[in-house]
């Protein structure tokens, strides 16, 4: 292996074994135990997914961390950016890894099944941590599942299970990346009007109003093309579009007021091609590609469980693949999915004025 360390405290130089920690690690597979190849096997499939998960922490907490900044320098969006393709591309490799437990056959699994009495992956503080940091809301789980109510019982058995509730606690306690983000996204500039600047509220409210009637007109136009065309249950049609329009409104002024964070992720991603908004759209998409990827991992888990287990209750005692299909419905960064609706084909979408500040002196601008 190559360079970038030294030595060790004591001044030797390291071997391979003694800086990977190798011998600690290969100690933790339960061969004094007797394991069958098997039974290894499914140790080593979950010890890899939690080192990859404490990898996942670390990159996340880095982009909470550079998001939650009350002013966030633009060469730190591409910081932000790498730390979230990392995390992507790890819950690819994740997901494929599923194949690798699908070798264990459903008779290969019985064998050694009831020798783990309660555990389970849903102990997985990690993966809870990475939940709570990321912002998924009880309210968004699963019957409204408290997630540290596990191991507030977990937590008596060992120093260990304390700290691994106080480290969830902590993370309670802190901003999630789906808050920070959302902050970061509601100081986007705004046909060219800044945040928190004197007629910002006026524009913004302009911008929206303009977007929202052009968002209405499209979908009565569809319906009176539909109309002539002599499509079927055309007030169904009529009543869907209505509810279309009143969504994005509801999206955009929930309760009548403006929510200037969707509004700057509507502007993001209708004036995708302004060179300002470059890196944040870059952004936005590398959160929804880890949000999707992230999906993918729960719903390969699920395809790997009831091709194992059938369906079988967990051993954490829950419906075993149906709450697992259950999560897969998870939507952390509701907005980046809801925004899509939206949207608009350019010549539709307001005008853009003030596009100098944007790096741009393109045509139609005013
Ligand atoms: C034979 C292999 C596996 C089976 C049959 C299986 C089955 C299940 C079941 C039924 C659940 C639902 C909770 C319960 O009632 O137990 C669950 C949850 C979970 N499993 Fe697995 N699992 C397997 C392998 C893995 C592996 C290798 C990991 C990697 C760490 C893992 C991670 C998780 C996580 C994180 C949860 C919690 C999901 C949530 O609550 O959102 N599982 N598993």
């Amino acid at each position: 292996m190559g360079g970038g360390y030294s030595g060790n405290s004591d001044g030797k130089n390291f071997t391979y074994g003694g800086y990977l920690g190798l011998h600690d690690l290969l100690s933790l597979q339960r061969d004094e135990q007797g394991v069958s190849n098997d039974e290894m096997h499914f140790i080593i499939v979950h010890q890899t997914f939690e080192l990859w998960f404490k990898q996942v922490n670390r990159e996340l907490r880095d982009v909470r961390d550079i998001l939650a900044a009350e002013h966030v320098p633009e060469s730190d969006v591409p910081k932000a950016v790498s730390h979230l393709s990392r995390v992507t591309e790890i819950y690819r490799l994740m997901t494929h890894q599923w194949k690798v437990m699908e070798t264990l056959t459903p008779q290969g699994f019985l064998a050694f099944r009831d020798g783990l009495g309660t555990a389970s992956g849903f102990e997985s503080y990690q993966m809870r941590e990475m939940e709570i940091l990321l912002g998924l809301e009880d309210v968004g789980r699963v019957s409204d599942m408290d997630p540290l109510g596990h191991f507030r019982k977990l937590s008596t058995r060992s120093e260990a299970d304390a700290a691994a509730l106080a480290r969830l606690e902590k993370t309670l306690s802190e901003t999630t990346l789906a808050t920070a983000l959302s902050n970061w996204l509601s100081r986007t500039p705004i046909m060219g009007s800044l945040y928190g600047s004197e007629n910002d509220d006026d524009t913004v409210a302009e911008y929206v109003e303009a977007h929202l009637s052009a968002y209405a007109k499209i979908g009565e136009d569809t319906c009176a093309r539909m109309e002539a065309q002599g499509v079927d249950n055309i007030e169904a049609v009529r009543n869907r579009f209505k509810s279309a329009s009143d969504g994005a409104k509801d999206f955009l002024m929930p309760n009548g007021k403006i929510n200037r964070s969707r509004a700057g992720l509507l502007f993001i991603e209708s004036y995708r091609e302004l060179p300002l908004l470059a890196w944040p759209r870059v952004l936005i998409d590398a959160v929804v590609e880890l949000e999707e990827s992230m999906v993918l991992f729960r719903t390969h888990h699920a395809r790997m469980v009831e091709r194992i287990i059938g369906r079988r209750v967990g051993t954490g005692g829950s419906s075993g693949v149906d709450y697992l299909d259950a999560t897969t419905k998870y939507r952390i960064f509701g907005d980046l999915w809801g925004v899509r609706t939206l949207l608009l084909k350019a010549e539709l979408r307001p005008t853009l004025k003030h596009g100098e500040i944007y790096g741009f002196a393109g045509d139609g601008t005013e």
